[in-house]
């Protein structure tokens, strides 16, 4: 393990069943898997309305709100911060971005658990290794690896910020599901099959889920 020196690891006062039982729930991290326009940030939206007015606590993490603050790009960084920085902490697609893009959801996703929280996360997270190293982070039966599987047909003909359609016509390189992988999990705790299915129902689905994980009281 690195050795960033003069760095020291303190426990907390306030041990994490303290703060479960305080919630009436489990903390965990929801991860939503799949492509772009394949649901995930709408399961995500209503699964937290769902879980809000169960009076659980949930917060939703999600691929494009996160990429204009805690991971913002280059492009948005540059007059804030000036070029240097922008260059070197600014996040694009390339798959070490992506890497370093899902390091850090994985760590706040992390910090949201440990208080007790459903952190609902909403990333195409395309590679199996960096999910399986967020996975080795948590606890066992901390991470819910949930794969959204929408067919990429559906999803190229949703497109709903026309970003298929540039990808297609080669305006954007690198886009997942076009011409950049996208690495189903090999496992996943929960698969939603999204076609024919309103996003309702899928949230129920994840809810079933989390009541027989005993993540959820009965
Ligand atoms: S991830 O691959 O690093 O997990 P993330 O979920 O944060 O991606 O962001 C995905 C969103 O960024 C997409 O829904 C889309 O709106 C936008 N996007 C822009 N460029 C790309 C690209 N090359 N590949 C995939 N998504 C892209």
């Amino acid at each position: 393990m690195g050795n960033d020196t003069n760095v020291t690891w303190h426990d907390h006062q306030v041990s994490r069943d303290k703060r479960e039982s305080l919630n009436g729930h489990k903390g965990c991290v929801v991860w939503l898997t799949g492509l772009s326009a394949s649901g995930k940030s709408t399961i995500a939206n209503v699964l937290d309305h769902k879980l809000y007015q169960m009076g659980m606590r949930s917060m939703v993490l999600d691929g494009d709100n996160v990429r204009h603050s805690l991971n913002a790009g280059p492009g948005m960084l540059v007059d804030t911060h000036g070029e240097t920085f922008a260059k070197r902490f600014g996040l694009g697609f390339a798959a070490i971005d992506r890497e370093e893009n899902i390091r850090r959801i994985g760590a706040v996703a992390q910090l949201f658990s440990q208080a007790g929280v459903i952190a609902l996360t909403a990333f195409i997270s395309p590679y199996r290794a960096d999910r399986d190293r967020i996975r080795k982070n948590l606890e066992p039966n901390e991470f819910i690896e949930v794969f959204v599987n929408t067919p990429i047909e559906l999803c190229e003909a949703r497109d709903p910020k026309g970003l298929y359609k540039k990808a297609r016509a080669g305006e954007i390189k690198g886009f997942t599901g076009i011409d950049d992988p996208y690495e189903p999990p090999a496992a996943p705790e929960l698969v939603l099959e999204t076609a024919d299915k309103t996003a309702e129902a899928l949230a129920d689905e994840v809810i079933v889920h989390l009541r027989e994980r005993g993540i959820l009281p009965a």
